[in-house]
């Protein structure tokens, strides 16, 4: 079985950098899948439980682990990280990199097949959890597939406020709901931009939220664009201690004012350089559909939204200003 599991791991790993086509990494990715499942599945199917955290739900390993299975965010996830590495490579050559994978779930899912393509000798990572269910899983399928020597550091720890013992050269997360609701990807982003120093790469690179408004609920073809209202990234000021996430965009002139709009939330990851998930190719950056609709007013010229991030639709406060940045009403 473990021969299985480890055939399985390298011919996924090898897939997803030179994909051979993208249904065969598909289809590979979800045969690691299953190997995975097996190889743990006790254990995994013990821990149901979700945390509630002030910055948002960690969800639980059983869920967490099903994330793998959300395939074109898994591939330019790891083609992402894999790139890093590259760049970072270049400039410390013969340099033992440092990891921090936070977030990490019950399969370290974008850790493993990089074991396929760099020694530990090039990377190390330090896994960093909140549900112990996970650690415990992901603790098990290292030592099955004899990959200790990658990952000497595990900690039980909430991300947000989890600091490494030593700067590392890369940060990784990806603990993120649609438009930065529900879970706390932001608060754990922002967390990483304190201890990072100038040279460490945080992944995601960078993370935009914009609005789209739609003729019908279901018309996902053509609708409108009215841009970006927030980014986070290394270069974005810090949010503040509640991380609330805030801004604007402007309603263009020429919207309809004959029938009511339905509001969504675009959300664009930009894991690393050219490796971009954009809105709707993953489960992660698929619309947002807010439960409210827009009948245009002539007098109206800007929509202002804030809400806590890793919060839930509902608290998303929407407000449509007039030119003087009057509120005109809510949303
Ligand atoms: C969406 S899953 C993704 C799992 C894995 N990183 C992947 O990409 O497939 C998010 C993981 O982050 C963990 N997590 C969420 N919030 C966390 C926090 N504040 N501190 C530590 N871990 C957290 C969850 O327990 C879960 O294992």
């Amino acid at each position: 079985m473990k021969e299985y599991l480890t055939e399985q791991l390298e011919e996924t790993a090898q897939h997803i950098i030179e994909p051979p086509s993208s249904k065969k990494t598909r289809v590979s990715i979800i045969k690691l899948f299953h190997e995975l499942e097996d190889a743990i599945e006790q254990d995994l199917w013990e821990h149901q439980e979700h945390i509630t955290t002030p910055k948002g739900s960690c969800i639980a390993p059983v869920e967490a682990a099903h994330c793998m299975l959300d395939t074109e965010r898994t591939t330019i996830f790891i083609q992402g990280i894999y790139a890093a590495i590259k760049t970072l490579q270049e400039k410390h050559p013969y340099k033992t990199l440092s990891i921090a994978y936070m977030g990490c779930g019950p399969f370290a899912t974008l850790a493993l097949p990089l074991t396929h393509h760099f020694s530990s000798q090039e990377i190390q990572f330090t896994l960093v959890d909140i549900q112990e269910g996970a650690l415990q899983c992901v603790q098990k399928l290292i030592e099955q597939l004899d990959l200790t020597e990658y990952f000497p550091t595990i900690v039980h720890h909430d991300a947000a406020t989890y600091t490494p013992s030593s700067t590392p050269d890369l940060v990784i997360s990806e603990a993120m709901g649609r438009a930065l609701l529900y879970e706390p990807q932001l608060a754990i982003s922002e967390n990483a931009k304190q201890f990072a120093s100038d040279s460490t790469i945080i992944i995601p690179q960078e993370i935009s939220l914009s609005v789209l408004l739609h003729k019908t609920k279901n018309d996902h073809r053509r609708p409108v664009d009215l841009g970006t209202f927030f980014t986070v990234s290394k270069d974005t000021p810090t949010t503040d201690p509640d991380h609330i996430i805030e801004g604007d965009v402007t309603l263009k002139d020429n919207l309809h004012s004959d029938l009511p709009y339905h509001v969504c939330i675009a959300t664009r990851v930009r894991v690393f350089q050219s490796h971009v998930l954009h809105p709707d190719d993953s489960l992660i950056t698929h619309r947002e559909p807010l439960n409210r609709r827009y009948k245009k007013q002539p007098n109206e010229t800007a929509f202002h939204l804030q809400y806590p991030s890793g919060s839930t639709e509902e608290q998303i406060r929407l407000e449509v200003r007039d030119a003087s940045n009057k509120i005109t009403r809510l949303l």
